[in-house]
């Protein structure tokens, strides 16, 4: 394709990728026309409500972001045809969950959704139309979108389409994905015709220096947001295993972590321990790699790989595990407390959320749980829980407030590290508590000095005996 000037995007997919991430590229580009569409009806009317608190995304700066350019360059629609027909680019931002039937049932991407989608794109599209993969697909998926695309090509002159196919991950962390979005550590254009990766970067450089906009094939740029995941993740099993080894041994993983992350190879990001990476892409993304590793003929490499999500899996098994051994080994009929349910702060996401788990297995041994998220809503937790087994509400209730939450409880576990539960005057907390008492500080958040003040039965994860 020749020199290409974006005037309207379609997105398709208008999820916590495709909303926030149209909001930031309207935001910086008022004179194109940006629709993002969804199926779920359901969601575009919560994107168009008028009460900006039930937008669907809760995202720090994004509701602002919504409120000035919402009906003026972006709209929200449930029209795909109409959309996709008015598009000169077209960004692919639906879901590709963990297949659960069939052939790599369990760890293969399901590629469903951007196979569907891209049907309707070629059924709909009309004259040159770029169409950029902006969610997070096994590599090679790119092959795919093109053979349906170029088989279903139009030749008559009143619809005649041509179509070019770029990568273009996504990065964006839930919580901070506005400032993600607006200050990205590097764009990721992946493809092969100058022109329409042209096109694409001329619209990131309205607000990205040139040299954060980097350029590969399509199948590095593909593999490479599997790798950020994969590496990300790695850096959160490893820090976790090593928690373990604190808590035995009488190190602070606190310690550890400022010591190794002052040398500037390991560098001191990333290295929190807590309950175990929770979200939607995290698992879903090393589950992918590994069963690409083995199509391709790596059992070596998948093993290495799978080991991270072990690891993930066996802390939260050791969290629930830790507050049994120290509540004598038994929690039947006891009340604990559970501060936060979202997989982490500053987002309503509940994707995969060590909670969910941890939750289930103090549910099955009998304690009774009281539930607060300040973001998170009821129906999200019974959805979660009743997706796990838990199918009625007897042993645990859900609450938006913190008032009253603590009387007689037994525990305490914090899962989530919102700013609030950091404001909690714990003295007050510790004289309305069942005696005796534990506090468990799945986030490192609270300061043990503090607590200890107060006589608290203590557990901070990483933390070691003798401290
Ligand atoms: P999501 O489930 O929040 O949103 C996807 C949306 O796509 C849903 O609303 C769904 O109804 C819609 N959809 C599916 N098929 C459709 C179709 N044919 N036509 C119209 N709409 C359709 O998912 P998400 O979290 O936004 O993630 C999207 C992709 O981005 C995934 O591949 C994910 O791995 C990747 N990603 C996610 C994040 C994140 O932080 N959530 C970050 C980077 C990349
Ligand atoms: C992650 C990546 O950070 C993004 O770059 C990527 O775009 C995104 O996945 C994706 O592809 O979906 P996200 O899952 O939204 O973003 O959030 P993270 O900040 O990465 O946290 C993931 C999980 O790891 C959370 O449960 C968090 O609490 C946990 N975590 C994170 C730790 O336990 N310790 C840390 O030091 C950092």
């Amino acid at each position: 394709m020749g020199s290409i000037n974006i005037k309207s995007i379609c997105c398709i997919g208008a999820g916590y990728v495709g909303g926030p991430t149209m909001a930031v590229i309207a935001d910086n580009c008022p004179e194109i026309k940006i629709t993002i569409v969804d199926l779920n009806k359901e969601r575009i009317v919560l994107w168009n409500s008028n009460d900006l608190n039930k937008i669907p995304v809760f995202e720090p700066g994004l509701k602002e972001i919504i409120k000035k350019v919402r009906n003026k360059n972006l709209f929200f629609s449930t029209d795909v045809p109409n959309a996709i027909s008015n598009a000169d680019m077209i960004f692919i931002s639906v879901n590709t969950p963990t297949k659960t039937k069939g052939i790599g049932a369990g760890r293969a991407s399901d590629i469903s959704w951007v196979e569907a989608c891209t049907r309707q794109v070629a059924e709909y599209a009309i004259g040159e139309t770029i169409v950029v993969e902006k969610s997070t697909i096994p590599v090679k998926t790119a092959e795919a979108i093109r053979s349906i695309l170029m088989s279903c090509s139009k030749e008559d002159d009143q619809t005649k389409t041509s179509f070019s196919v770029l990568s273009n991950p996504e990065f964006l962390a839930e919580g901070t994905a506005i400032n993600d979005l607006q200050n990205p550590d590097r764009i990721l254009i992946g493809g092969d015709d100058q022109g329409s990766i042209d096109a694409l970067k001329n619209i990131y450089l309205n607000w990205v220096p040139e040299n954060q906009v980097i350029t590969t094939n399509l199948w590095s740029s593909e593999l490479s947001k599997l790798i950020a995941n994969a590496f990300l993740a790695q850096r959160i099993s490893s820090i976790n295993s090593i928690s373990a080894l604190c808590e035995v041994t009488g190190a602070n993983i606190e310690e550890v972590k400022k010591a190794i992350g002052l040398d500037s190879r390991i560098g001191s990001k990333f290295l929190n321990a807590g309950p175990g990476f929770g979200g939607s892409c995290f698992k879903k993304d090393l589950l992918n790699l590994t069963y690409l590793c083995e199509h391709f003929g790596l059992p070596e490499v998948s093993k290495y790989w799978e080991q991270v999500i072990s690891i993930n899996n066996w802390q939260q098994y050791r969290i629930y595990k830790t507050v049994i051994n120290k509540l004598f080994g038994n929690v039947n009929k006891k009340k604990i407390v559970i501060l936060g349910f979202s997989f982490k702060s500053d987002t309503n996401d509940t994707r995969e959320s060590p909670a969910i788990l941890i939750c289930k297995n103090l549910l099955n041994e009998g304690a009774n749980l009281f539930i607060h998220d300040p973001k998170v809503k009821k129906s999200q937790v019974e959805f979660e829980l009743r997706n796990v087994g838990i199918d009625n509400n007897l042993n645990w209730i859900f609450t938006e407030k913190l008032e009253g939450i603590f009387d007689n409880a037994d525990a305490i576990l914090v899962l989530t590290e919102w700013g609030i539960y950091k404001e909690i005057n714990w003295k007050s907390v510790n004289k309305v508590l069942r005696n005796p008492s534990w506090l468990f500080d799945t986030r490192r958040i609270i300061d043990p000095d503090i607590v200890n003040d107060y006589e608290f039965n203590f557990w901070q994860v990483g933390r070691g005996n003798d401290l």
